[in-house]
């Protein structure tokens, strides 16, 4: 029988910055669902913010508030901005490099909804692709790839561990503490940013198991992607753009979105995302994202990634035009816990960045807060675990087990279908029509004959769908259109 001290679920910059942070003495496993890199840390560009110093720390939180309409726990937002000031210290002191000037000051820059320019960033536009390589090379705990989750052990309000398919052998791994840092739900969307390993898979078993998900209406969607490709991860085109100066224009190369917001193309995320849509919507035009202002050589240098992957596609920037829409990006819900990541009602579970819901996003993710959130959190999650140690004396059998189930003959139909209805009905713009559309698809799919995973998925795409139907007025993301019966 296998037994740690503490598995963490999922590599990315939460579930890394835990391990970094749990000393060698502990026995620790980190499940990683593919290869590594296969996760939205890598993927993220434009890069995380730090409070400047002690002075923009209210600062901060007020544009996070302003962001998050509201809807967030300001004691959270609080202790996000403060503690921002450490974990940036401790990862530079570490040997993360951030981009600096010739004089190896700190660069930073500004993304939409950002009073000021605080958001440092690596390799350009490669925040998380840097991130990424740095925690993986400081982990010193035992990594495994190709580990899937697809229970977790539950009794009696305690949690003894996972059971998981490792290089596809099911296998129970026994723990005193499971932390769960496995991201958040962008398979659900045809359209969406995310790595395919972000599926809703530990969501869909939270919902099974009764533990709460909060929140889970508020869906972001990145208001600049490129969807035109075959690839089921659209290409990001990061919010830093904008803040450097890039325009949305329509097919004249007219700029639109003063109609929507004053601050234009660096309004709060959701105004950009819900602006962009309706106006493709509305006018059956093209939206594009324009660069022609900068000059190529700055352009190249500090977009250097976004450059070669759109030169692979038959870009030249900063010269072309790129045409864009809005896509899922980021879930401000998630699995509820408090401020040190614990799970009410189930000693030993832990959740830590996207995956969980602390109350620091509100209801609208302020850019480039999710990676600052993914540390702070999972350091608090740390420290409340190595000062409230606990040990199982004797672990239960968990006999049940769905190892050879996890997959059907027609899920790929399935998950095809629920990605179109998710999209169609539970995006940017919602009517309670389609949201009641919404759940008696998802209900029909979920009897259906399916694997154990797609099932998962249909959990939390339920908690979505119920979430939004119990919010009758718009807030940040969720955003209801009224309906002509209900005018
Ligand atoms: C971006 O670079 O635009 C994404 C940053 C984020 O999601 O916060």
């Amino acid at each position: 029988m296998s037994k740690y001290d503490v598995i963490i679920i999922g590599a990315g910059i939460a579930g890394l910055y835990a391990a970094m942070n749990l000393p060698k003495s502990k026995k620790v496993l980190v499940l990683c669902k593919d290869i590594p890199w296969e996760c939205n840390t890598f993927y993220a560009q434009g890069g995380i913010v730090t409070a400047l110093d002690e002075a923009d720390i209210a600062l901060h939180v007020n544009d996070t508030i302003e962001a998050g309409a509201h809807h967030n726990l300001k004691k959270i937002v609080q202790i996000l901005s403060e503690t921002s000031l450490k974990t940036t210290a401790d990862i530079i002191s570490k040997g993360m490099q951030f981009d600096t000037d010739a004089k190896g000051n700190l660069l930073y820059t500004k993304e939409a909804a950002h009073s000021v320019a605080r958001i440092v960033h690596a390799g350009g536009d490669a925040t998380g692709r840097y991130l990424h390589h740095f925690m993986m090379t400081q982990n010193h705990h035992l990594l495994e790839q190709n580990a899937l989750v697809y229970d977790l052990l539950i009794q009696d309000g305690r949690c003894y561990g996972v059971k998981a398919t490792i290089n596809y052998q099911p296998t129970t791994i026994y723990a005193d503490t499971v932390i769960i840092a496995s991201g958040g739900v962008g398979s659900l969307y045809e359209y969406n940013t995310n790595s395919r390993t972000v599926s809703a898979d530990i969501q869909g078993i939270c919902v099974e198991k009764g533990i709460a998900l909060k929140d889970m209406e508020f869906m972001q969607f990145h208001p600049t992607v490129f969807i035109k490709t075959p690839y089921a991860r659209k290409l990001l085109l990061t919010e830093a753009l904008r803040g450097e100066g890039a325009y949305v224009v329509n097919e004249a190369g007219e700029r639109f979105l003063f109609e929507y917001d004053e601050r234009g193309e660096l309004a709060s995320r959701d105004i950009v995302s819900r602006g962009i849509f309706d106006y493709k919507r509305r006018t059956k035009q093209e939206v594009y994202l324009d660069f022609s202002m900068f000059k190529p050589k700055w352009f190249h240098e500090r977009f250097p990634n976004i450059t070669r992957t759109f030169a692979s596609v038959g870009y030249n920037f900063p010269k072309d035009r790129v045409p864009i829409s809005p896509a899922f990006h980021y879930a401000n819900g998630g699995i509820a816990c408090n401020s040190h990541g614990v799970v009410p009602g189930i000693t030993g579970l832990y959740v830590i960045g996207e995956a969980a819901r602390t109350g620091v996003h509100g209801a609208n993710r302020l850019a480039s807060n999710s990676l600052l959130e993914g540390m702070v959190f999972a350091k608090r999650a740390v420290d409340h675990i190595l000062s409230h140690e606990t040990h199982i004396a004797a672990m239960p059998k968990f006999d049940k087990d769905y190892g050879n189930i996890l997959h059907k003959e027609n899920d790929k139909e399935y998950k095809h279908k629920l990605r179109q209805i998710m999209w169609d009905e539970v995006g940017i713009i919602r009517t309670t029509k389609g949201l009641h559309h919404a759940r008696n698809c998802v209900y029909d799919l979920k009897n259906r004959e399916i694997g154990r995973l797609l099932q998962l998925r249909l959990n939390t795409a339920s908690a979505i769908v119920d979430a939004a139907l119990s919010r009758k007025e718009s807030l940040g993301t969720h955003y209801i259109e009224q309906e002509e019966q209900d005018i």
